[in-house]
C-alpha cells in the first residue's frame, strides 16, 4: 500500500463524489488531509467522514480566497505536500443553447479555479523545493463530446495547466500531473439518462461506469512517491472507453 504518512494534503472540492474519494484515499495512506467545499457544515461532515483533519469553506473562484486558505494549510501544519485540484462543475449545452453565463461559471470555476489552486500550491511548495499537484482534466478534454463543448474547452485547458505547470516546476522539484476521468458515478453525471449510461458501459472494454475510488487511486498513485519520475502527463482512468 502508498505510505503517505508525513505527509500534508489538501483536496479542493473535497464533500463529494471523486475529491471524497480521494481524501479518504490520501488519509488510509497516512497523509495529513485537509479538504474544501463551498459549504464550511457539509465541508466538516465531508472531513469527519474522509478521516481528514479539518474541512474548510472556500470558493476556488476567489483568488485571494484560494491562496489565503493554502498559505495558512502550510503555515499551519509547517508545509505543504499535496494538492489536489479538484473541485470543478459540469453542465450540457449544445452549441446554438450556450449562454453568457454558462461560459463563465464552467471557466471561471474548472479553468480560472484551478489555475489559483496550482498557483498557490507552487508558491506554498516553492520554499521546501518539493510538491506533486494533481488537477482534474477529463477524457472530454482530451477527444471533445457533442453537447459539451464548453466542459470539454475547460478540461482541455486544465490538462494544459498541468503540462505547463510541470515544465515550469519541475526544476523547483514540484511534479505537476492531470487525471482525465471517463464516465465516473457520481453527483456530476447523476442526471445522464439511463440509455446513455448503458451506452457508454457498451462502448467500455472494461465493462462498467467508473467508480469514484478508482479516480482516487490513480490520484494516490501520480502523488506518491510511486511516481518520482512522472510529471506533465495526463493520465487515463476510464476502463478503456477512448480505446
Ligand atoms: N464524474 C465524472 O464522470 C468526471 C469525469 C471527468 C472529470 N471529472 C472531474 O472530476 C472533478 C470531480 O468531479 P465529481 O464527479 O466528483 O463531481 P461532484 O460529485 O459534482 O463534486 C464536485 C465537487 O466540486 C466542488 N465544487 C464545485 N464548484 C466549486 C467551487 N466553485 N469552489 C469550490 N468547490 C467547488 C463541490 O463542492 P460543494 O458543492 O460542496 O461546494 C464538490 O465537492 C471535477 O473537476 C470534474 O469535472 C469528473
Amino acid at each position: 500500500m502508498t505510505d503517505l504518512s508525513g505527509r500534508v494534503a489538501l483536496v479542493t472540492g473535497g464533500t463529494r463524489g471523486i475529491g471524497l474519494a480521494t481524501a479518504k484515499a490520501l488519509a488510509e495512506a497516512g497523509a495529513t488531509v485537509v479538504l474544501t467545499g463551498r459549504d464550511e457544515s457539509r465541508a466538516k461532515e465531508a472531513a469527519a467522514a474522509a478521516g481528514a483533519s479539518a474541512g474548510l469553506a472556500l470558493d476556488v473562484t476567489d483568488a485571494k480566497a484560494v491562496s489565503t486558505l493554502v498559505r495558512g494549510v502550510a503555515k499551519e501544519h509547517g508545509k505543504l505536500d499535496i494538492v489536489v485540484a479538484n473541485a470543478g462543475i459540469m453542465e450540457d449545452a449544445l452549441l446554438g443553447m450556450i449562454k453568457e453565463d454558462l461560459v463563465d461559471t464552467t471557466l471561471s470555476t474548472n479553468v480560472a479555479g484551478t489555475l489559483h489552486t496550482v498557483q498557490a500550491a507552487a508558491r506554498a511548495m516553492m520554499r521546501k523545493k518539493t510538491g506533486a499537484i494533481v488537477v482534474l482534466a477529463s477524457i472530454v478534454g482530451e477527444y471533445g463530446s457533442a453537447g459539451q463543448t464548453v466542459y470539454a474547452a475547460s478540461k482541455a485547458a486544465v490538462a494544459n495547466i498541468a503540462r505547463s505547470a510541470a515544465k515550469e516546476l519541475g526544476r523547483s522539484g514540484i511534479r505537476v500531473n492531470a487525471v482525465a476521468p471517463g464516465v465516473i458515478d457520481t453527483d456530476l453525471t447523476a442526471g445522464l439518462a439511463e440509455d446513455a449510461k448503458a451506452d457508454n458501459i457498451a462502448r467500455t472494454p472494461l465493462a462498467r461506469l467508473g467508480a469514484a475510488e478508482d479516480v482516487a487511486k490513480a490520484i494516490r498513485f501520480l502523488v506518491s512517491d510511486e511516481a518520482s519520475f512522472v510529471t506533465g502527463q495526463v493520465l487515463g482512468v476510464d476502463g478503456g472507453l477512448v480505446l
